[in-house]
């Protein structure tokens, strides 16, 4: 087991940026979830871990050495992919095996640890079976079982779980995460589902655009978001944005499009600042004495609660809602009271948190 640690790492392809100056660490033992949208650079950090991708500048640290100049094969890490890239014309058995081969161990000893992997995973009746014959779930396992054959340093994971259908993910994701919690292997893992993210990651490094924008804990990220893109790419669906100019009754307002919000007592914020209300769907409701004006765009009926989609201005806002709650009709006037307590503020220019509920969150914590 080894930390891995990017220290101030950029990947430029030609002129387009996969990764800029990333600097993070997953710590000896961790599951670090790397999270992010689709061409956000998780990948291209990934493979540069493996050695697939050789960095641009900086240097990636695998325990402590630097192995920028390491073959793929040295680096002793194993990655798992979401095509799960098994050989298609070898057993079970064998592509279990393969890896142990590779590195020249005994048959007896080869035999031995690919049983006692194929029992962790419960794959000990689909030995004999091809990759053609298995369930895409069983087919994730035999993956799985290959990276975790030869006890490497730390397990790349890309996310190995988008083939899976939504049931099967759930149960994959809780088995990596005892598998992980068990063997206690460094773990990079990379998804674009917050979902994955939340419940399977000690820590989560939201990146966006090829730059890391937060790094705590998953609890953290939700309550503390660190910026206006974690806030609006964390929850389902994520914050509520809404820009204003603070002013008015001794800046204890912020004067918005479509209305007005009042701004609680412990928020510093300077008259004038040009800033961004963040706030969750649960803490807003549609009621006639609310501050702000809208209209309904979308009512979406999601079996145990009701997500109002309403247009303020030029943005848009959801509000979730209890099924026994009134559902307003689409096109109606509304008017929604936001909880002031629960705002969020960040500044218009930067996206930078400036203040909230629980205070500023640490960029960066230990698990
Ligand atoms: N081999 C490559 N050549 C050129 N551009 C690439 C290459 N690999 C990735 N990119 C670009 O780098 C960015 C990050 O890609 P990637 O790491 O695959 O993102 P993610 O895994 O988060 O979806 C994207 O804009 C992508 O188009
Ligand atoms: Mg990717």
């Amino acid at each position: 087991m080894a930390r891995l640690f990017f220290e101030a790492v950029s990947k430029h392809f030609d002129q387009a940026v996969a990764v800029e100056d990333l600097n993070l660490e997953v710590e000896d033992g961790e599951l670090l979830v790397l999270l992010g949208p689709s061409g956000c650079g998780k990948t291209t950090a990934l493979r540069m871990v493996a050695g697939l991708e050789d960095a641009t500048s900086g240097s990636i640290w695998i325990g402590d050495r630097i192995v920028n100049d390491v073959e793929p094969k040295d680096r002793d890490v194993a990655m798992v992919f979401q095509s799960y890239a098994l050989y298609p014309h070898m057993t079970v058995a064998k592509n279990i095996e393969f890896p142990l081969r590779q590195r020249g161990v005994e048959p007896s000893q080869r035999q031995r640890m690919v049983r006692e992997t194929a029992e962790t995973l419960g794959l000990s009746s689909l030995l004999d079976r091809r990759p053609g014959q298995l369930s895409g779930g069983q087919r994730q396992r035999v993956a799985l079982a290959r990276a975790i054959v030869r006890s490497p340093q730390a397990f790349l994971m890309d996310e190995p779980l988008s083939n899976l259908d939504a049931t099967l993910r759930t149960q994959t994701r809780a088995d990596i995460v005892t598998l992980q919690q068990r063997l206690g292997t460094t773990t990079l893992y990379v998804t674009h589902d917050q979902v994955e993210a939340m419940t399977m990651g000690h820590r989560i490094a939201v990146m966006n655009a090829g730059v890391l924008q937060q790094v705590a804990r998953p609890q953290e990220i939700y309550e503390w978001p660190a910026n206006v893109f974690v806030a609006g790419f964390i929850g389902n669906p994520g914050m509520n944005l809404l820009a204003g100019e603070v002013g008015g009754d001794g800046a204890r307002a912020l004067r918005m499009e479509a209305g007005a919000l009042a701004i609680p007592e412990q928020m510093l914020l300077s008259p004038g600042a040009k800033v961004v209300a963040g706030f969750r769907p649960e803490t807003v409701a549609i009621d006639p004495d609310g501050g702000v004006g809208a209209s309904v765009s979308i009512v979406e009926l999601l079996g145990s609660e009701v997500h109002v989609v309403a247009t303020v201005g030029s943005s848009r806002v959801v509000v979730r809602q209890e099924l026994s709650q009134p559902r307003p009709a689409i096109g109606a006037a509304i008017r929604l009271r936001i909880d002031e307590r629960a705002v969020h503020f960040f500044d218009a220019a930067t996206g930078e948190r400036i203040a909230g509920p629980g205070g500023t969150a640490s960029k960066e914590v230990r698990w």
